[in-house]
Formats: structure tokens, C-alpha cells, sequence
């Protein structure tokens, strides 16, 4: 429609850079809330020398999720992954070459692919909690980040790594890990030991797996994993496959991706399942009857039928996404209009935000926002998609929504599962708080629980 006013975005107070910067850093969530109650649905803040324009709300988040590259793009924002993913790959290369990446990491997860990548999850789970005692006190956080390494392991990274080389492999990916800091958000080149130590880390990757993938290609065999799946691939821009360095971008990105997301979330789905205790039975009624009708094998077509436990992650990550923030780069100015009716003009070259942490809680999308309810998504209430597209934006959405959102559900559903049929579990630390100095947002400190094998649930 034709647009009457061309007014800019409120600018929130400007605050001290170092102060202001820590006030973010320390709880952006708050910031987030009091800014949107003073102004609104779109307000810019000056962060250093940028300008940071945030939408919030599907009504004017939209534009931002399907705009096209050449009007709002991810390149400029998300550079700080260069260093970690590698050259030649994603924020590394023109956005023609990242389009070609991107339908890699499709063709790598298709749901022929899903289900040899499950079957993985479920042995590798299974041996997992087998090796815990009849009874016991544990961290479920580091349990969970253990696991999700081990499979993310055998489905991305291959057995030879699985098998061989999971300890030298594991340390290096956490000495990437080290090197990501909110620091290096801004400055990622900035010469300190972490970023030395990732730097080395990643060359160390790089002759790793090219080792891997030479011998793989030597002896012809091909493995039911990512790795295999990004070597088989090829661009059609530029009429060859990928190269080795390419091949190990593409799967640090995949880690980097679908790691601490999915243990996170397996963390916060447990941590309201053990204390909103009238959600337990539901969902263990749903175990017992969908594990009796397929004989307790589980596999992507049972899982697939946990409605009731897709449902509970899917509301602990409402609440809790472990990624905060999303952002673009602007390119040419663009209106939005309010619920309200206000129009604004965003100019370009403004960095675009919007907050799935904050938007997902907004309270004329859902009924008590701040309470943990997995019947909101239940068929007839649909309190996402009741609302409109960008409702619920945990895994982001239209143009650059999360290629790994199934592979997720799976991750996390096949653990609960298994936990669920083989422990009463019960939390004996207080409840989580959030850890919002993390990069991928996540819960700080431990998370106790004790447990006791329980006999087989089945009737
Ligand atoms: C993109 C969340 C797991 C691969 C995204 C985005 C979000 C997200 C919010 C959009 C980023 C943006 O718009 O700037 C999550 C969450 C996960 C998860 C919450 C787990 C609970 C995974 C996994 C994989 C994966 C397991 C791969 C195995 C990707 C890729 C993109 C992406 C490749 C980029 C898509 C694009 O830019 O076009 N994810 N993710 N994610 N995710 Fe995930």
C-alpha cells in the first residue's frame, strides 16, 4: 500500500558504549522489554557507531525474514564466523556459491537421510543411559552435552571420528568453541590466545579431515553420514564437487549450528517437563502407547507420532531459544506498519534485529506468555499459527529458516524418549536460570537430578 509517513524508528536513549554494551551482554531480554514498552514495535539502538533497528512482532518482522539478499542480507552480520567455519565456505563466499551450500545441507538432511541419522541417535543414546547405574545424582546438562557430541559424531562427522578419533576431534571442536566470544562478534580477528588457539584448532580440523576424506574416496565405500553427503556434493554454478576444506566448513558449520542448540533445549524440555509435574503423565502415556504399537522400536516414524513430547520441546523452546538474536544487514530503506497503524522508514545500512527470545512471548500471541504450556500448540488452540506466519520464531523462518529444525525434534525427542521409558527422574536443584553470556544462549550452571531405573514402561 502507499505509504503516508516516512518517519525513522524512536532511537532508545543513548547509553554509555561500555556500560550500555554490558547492560545488553548481561540481559538484552530486559533491555529488549523496556525499550518496546516505551517505544513500541520498532526502535533503533546505537550500538558502537551502528545503527541497530529492532522489529519485534510478526506484523513488521516479516519483511525481515522474507526479504530478498540484495535488500537485507546476512553476509555483513555474521562475518564473525569466518575465522571458525573456514574459508570457501558460507559467510565466506558470494551469496550465489552460499545459495549452493545451503541446498547441501538440504540435500543432507532429507528424510531418507533423517532416518539412517535416527537409527544412529537411538543406538548411540541407548548406550549412552545404559551405562548409568539402577540409581543415582547427575548433572543432566553435561550428560546431555556428552551425548549430543557423541551423535552429532556418528551422524555428521562419520565413525571414522565416532570410532578413532573422538577424543583429538571433541577437544578441537572446544578450542573453536572457546574462540567464539561476544568479543569476537565485533572484533574477530583480534589478537588473543583464544582466537590463536582457534585458528591453530582449525587448521588442525582441516588435516584431520582431509585425511578422512581421502582415504574415504580411496576406498570407494560410502557412509550413511553428512560427511559423505557434503563429499557427494557438487555445484552447478561451477560444475564441480566440493573440495576437503569445503567439506570440513560445511560440517564445523553444521556443529556449530546443531550442537549446543540441541543439548540446550534437551536441557530446558526436561528442566519443565520434571517441574510442571501435570505435563509429566500425558506425555508418558504418549511413550507407553505409541512404543506398544511399534513393538518399542524406536525409529523417525515413531517418533514422528510423539505428539504430545513434540509439543513440550516445542514450548521449552518458545521460552527458551537458545538463539537470541537474529540479524541482517540493510541494503535499501523499507517501511513497516505497526498493529498499532504507525508507519516507519528504515534507512539502509541500519543492522536489522528481531528477538525470538522476546518475540516469542509476546501476550496477544500467547495466553500467559511467561508459563511453561505445551496445549498451546495442541490442534484446535494453535496459538502460533492461529497468530500468522513469524509467530513463533525459535528456528527463524522464511527465507533463512533453520535447514536442521526435523534433525532437532529428532535429537531431542529420541532422548527423552528413552529417558522417559527408563528413569523416574526428579530435579533436586532449583529450577534453571538463564545464561545470557553465552553465545547460544543456555542455561547457567548445573542442572541435578536424581534418577532411578524403572522397570520397562510398557502396560
Ligand atoms: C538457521 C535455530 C538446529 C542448521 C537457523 C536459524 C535459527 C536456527 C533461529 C535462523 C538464523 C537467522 O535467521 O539468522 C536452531 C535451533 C536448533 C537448530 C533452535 C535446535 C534446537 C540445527 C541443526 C542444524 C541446523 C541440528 C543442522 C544439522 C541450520 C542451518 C541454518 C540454520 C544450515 C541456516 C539456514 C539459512 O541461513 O538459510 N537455525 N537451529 N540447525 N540452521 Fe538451525
Amino acid at each position: 500500500g502507499g505509504r503516508r509517513s516516512k518517519s525513522s524508528p524512536p532511537v532508545a536513549a543513548t547509553i554509555p558504549i561500555i556500560g550500555g554494551l554490558l547492560k545488553f551482554v548481561k540481559g538484552p531480554i530486559i533491555m529488549l522489554a523496556e525499550e518496546y514498552a516505551r517505544l513500541g514495535s520498532v526502535f533503533t539502538v546505537k550500538v558502537l557507531t551502528r545503527n541497530v533497528t529492532f522489529l519485534v512482532g510478526p506484523e513488521v518482522s516479516s519483511h525481515f525474514f522474507k526479504a530478498q539478499e540484495a535488500d537485507m542480507s546476512q553476509k555483513e552480520v555474521y562475518q564473525f564466523n569466518v575465522p571458525t567455519f573456514g574459508p570457501g565456505v558460507v559467510f565466506d563466499v558470494d551469496y550465489s556459491i552460499r545459495m549452493e551450500q545451503f541446498r547441501f545441507f538440504t540435500e543432507a538432511l532429507t528424510v531418507k537421510r533423517l532416518k539412517s541419522y535416527v537409527d544412529f541417535m537411538v543406538e548411540e543414546a541407548e548406550l549412552f543411559f545404559s551405562k548409568w547405574g539402577e540409581s543415582g545424582e547427575v548433572d543432566l546438562k553435561l550428560e546431555f552435552e556428552h551425548l549430543i557430541i557423541l551423535t552429532a559424531s556418528r551422524c555428521l562427522l562419520g565413525q571414522e571420528v565416532r570410532n578413532n578419533l573422538f577424543e583429538d576431534v571433541s577437544s578441537l571442536f572446544h578450542e573453536l568453541d572457546n574462540g567464539m566470544l561476544p568479543i569476537s562478534v565485533l572484533f574477530p580477528y583480534l589478537p588473543i590466545p583464544a582466537h590463536r588457539r582457534r585458528d591453530r584448532a582449525r587448521k588442525d580440523l582441516a588435516k584431520i579431515f582431509t585425511t578422512i576424506i581421502r582415504n574415504r574416496k580411496v576406498s570407494g565405500k560410502l557412509q550413511p553420514d553428512m560427511l559423505q553427503a557434503f563429499i557427494d556434493s557438487k555445484y552447478r554454478s561451477l560444475g564441480r564437487s566440493t573440495t576437503e576444506e569445503e567439506c570440513t566448513g560445511l560440517l564445523i558449520a553444521a556443529l556449530f549450528a546443531g550442537q549446543h542448540t540441541s543439548s540446550i533445549t534437551s536441557t530446558w524440555t526436561g528442566a519443565y517437563l520434571m517441574s510442571c509435574k501435570q505435563y509429566m503423565p500425558p506425555v508418558l502415556a504418549e511413550q507407553k502407547a505409541v512404543m506398544q504399537r511399534h513393538g518399542n522400536k524406536l525409529n523417525f516414524d515413531v517418533l514422528s507420532e510423539m505428539d504430545v513430547l513434540h509439543r513440550s520441546m516445542k514450548e521449552a523452546l518458545r521460552l527458551h531459544p537458545p538463539l537470541i538474536l537474529l540479524l541482517r544487514y540493510c541494503h535499501t530503506d523499507f517501511s513497516v506498519t505497526t498493529r498499532e497503524g504507525k508507519t516507519y522508514t528504515i534507512p539502509k545500512d541500519h543492522i536489522v534485529a528481531t528477538s525470538p527470545a522476546f518475540a516469542n512471548r509476546l501476550p496477544y500471541i500467547y495466553k500467559d506468555p511467561n508459563t511453561f504450556n505445551p496445549d498451546r500448540f495442541a490442534p484446535g488452540r494453535e496459538e502460533d499459527t492461529k497468530a500468522g506466519p513469524f509467530s513463533y520464531i525459535s528456528f527463524g523462518g522464511g527465507r533463512h529458516g533453520c535447514l536442521g529444525e526435523t534433525f532437532a525434534y529428532m535429537q531431542v525427542k529420541t532422548i527423552w524418549s528413552i529417558v522417559l521409558r527408563h528413569f523416574e527422574l526428579e530435579l533436586i536443584s532449583p529450577f534453571p536460570e538463564v545464561d545470557w553470556n553465552a553465545m547460544v544462549v543456555g542455561v547457567k550452571g548445573k542442572v541435578m537430578v536424581r534418577y532411578k531405573r524403572r522397570p520397562l514402561l510398557v502396560d
